[in-house]
């Protein structure tokens, strides 16, 4: 029997699974989708999230082993699954803390015990600055920013209440999305710096101009510039006399190289842990490296070169395959792919050759996983063709 075997103890309400210092209990039971555990694929409803739950884990332990040999800490980005069960699985196999998107995500991760979180996000206001002062009293909290407007409007709670937010500016290393200019970091860093009620513990960068890098040689390149110019960012800040502890760079296909560079402390990938259609484009990964695909029936076959499947943008998300356009999902093991969306209905062109025919179901591998984790409510995790666990997608939807 498959080593998965091990994590799951009859009569009990979860399994475990041992994948590094510590175990982590797989929840059974609790929703209608439980009474199919142990049960083959054909017997869930479709459309249907999957998770190979072998993939996921040889992931989460790669990346572990690029941030100890690299001598980074790895602090990964929670948004791409939003499942406390991965991120304990992260923590299991040596993650130091977790990167969340919103002060709602970090709120559920804190729920579950997670005790050192990092808003990567400028978050401005001052109703979210009274959460993070709640949110400060129980775990190690640090937030980001990016200007001396917003970081004031988090300082005043802080400062109201007697404590301290620990921030991380956010410098643009060339993606030209939020961040400040390399040029501005220290004239920046400074101003937030003074606003008593914030202490500025580093900085931090996303690369994510790496997914639109056409070959695997210039995300490479993106990757050292990601980590050369943050690491450069951070050396002024500390000429102009403020300390800088955190160097926090990251994204999946740019974590490898970037964590090398000297300098870089941290490093916050997300979606690695799942892979997608477009880090297979990138080169960032095989196709056997993907974990997460959505199993789906033919519900229409209309003609020859097209059938329909009941999974569409709401199952799929319409996010485009990168670097390059590509339609909306690649079906595994034939070259058709999802070339139209609507909310219900994934329109499949049949590749010359192939045939599809109502009823079947296919797996397809969509353009975006971290998307469309954050459209379900669960997530089926299997092991060779098993079903074994039941995972809540438990901070998604946490827009504010
Ligand atoms: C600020 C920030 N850090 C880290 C990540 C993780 O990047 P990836 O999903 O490519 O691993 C993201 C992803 O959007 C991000 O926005």
């Amino acid at each position: 029997m498959h080593h998965f075997a091990c994590r799951l103890r009859s009569g009990e309400t979860g399994g475990t699974i041992r994948s590094g210092p510590a175990s982590v209990t797989l929840p059974r039971t609790g929703d209608s989708l439980a009474r199919v555990i142990g049960k083959s694929l054909d017997d869930l409803s479709t459309p249907a999230v999957l998770v190979d739950l072998d993939v996921l884990e040889r992931n989460i332990a790669r990346m572990a082993s690029l941030a100890r040999v690299a001598g980074v800490r790895l602090r990964p980005h929670a948004k791409t699954h939003k499942c406390p069960h991965i991120a304990r699985l992260q923590r299991a196999a040596g993650a130091w803390g977790l990167s969340v998107a919103k002060v709602g995500e970090a709120e559920v991760f804190a729920d579950a015990g997670f005790d050192d979180l990092f808003v990567a996000y400028p978050v401005v206001g001052e109703d979210k600055g009274r959460r993070l002062v709640a949110l400060g009293d129980r775990v190690r909290l640090a937030v980001g920013v990016d200007s001396v407007e917003g970081a004031a409007t988090l300082a005043r709670p802080f400062r109201e209440a007697g404590r301290v937010l620990e921030v991380l500016l956010k410098v643009d290393v060339g993606y030209g999305r939020v961040g400040v200019t390399p040029d501005r970091a220290v004239a920046v860093g400074r101003a937030v710096a003074e606003l008593p009620g914030l202490r500025l513990r580093g900085v931090f960068t996303h690369a994510g101009h790496g997914y639109l890098a056409e070959t695997k040689a210039a995300v490479d390149d993106i990757a050292r510039q990601e980590g050369e110019r943050l690491a450069a960012a951070a050396s002024g800040i500390r000429a102009a006399g403020l300390p800088v502890e955190e160097v926090s760079v990251g994204s999946t296909p740019t974590a490898a190289h970037a964590m090398l560079v000297a300098g870089v402390t941290e490093c916050r990938p997300g979606n690695y842990v799942f892979h997608d259609a477009s880090q297979v484009a990138l080169g960032t990964c095989r196709l056997e490296d993907c974990a997460l695909t959505v199993l789906t029936t033919v519900v229409s076959v209309p003609s020859p070169d097209r059938a329909v499947v009941d999974a569409g943008s709401k199952t799929l998300s319409s996010d485009p395959l990168r670097p390059q356009p590509g339609g909306y999902g690649q079906v595994l093991g034939r070259a058709s792919r999802i070339e139209k969306l609507s909310e219900e209905h994934g329109v499949v062109a049949v590749a010359a050759g192939e045939g599809f025919r109502v009823g079947e179901r296919v797996r397809v591998l969509p353009n975006h996983a971290c998307v469309v984790a954050n459209l379900h409510d669960r997530l089926v995790g299997v092991s060779e063709e098993r079903v074994e666990a039941v995972l809540d997608v438990a901070a998604r939807g946490r827009v504010r």
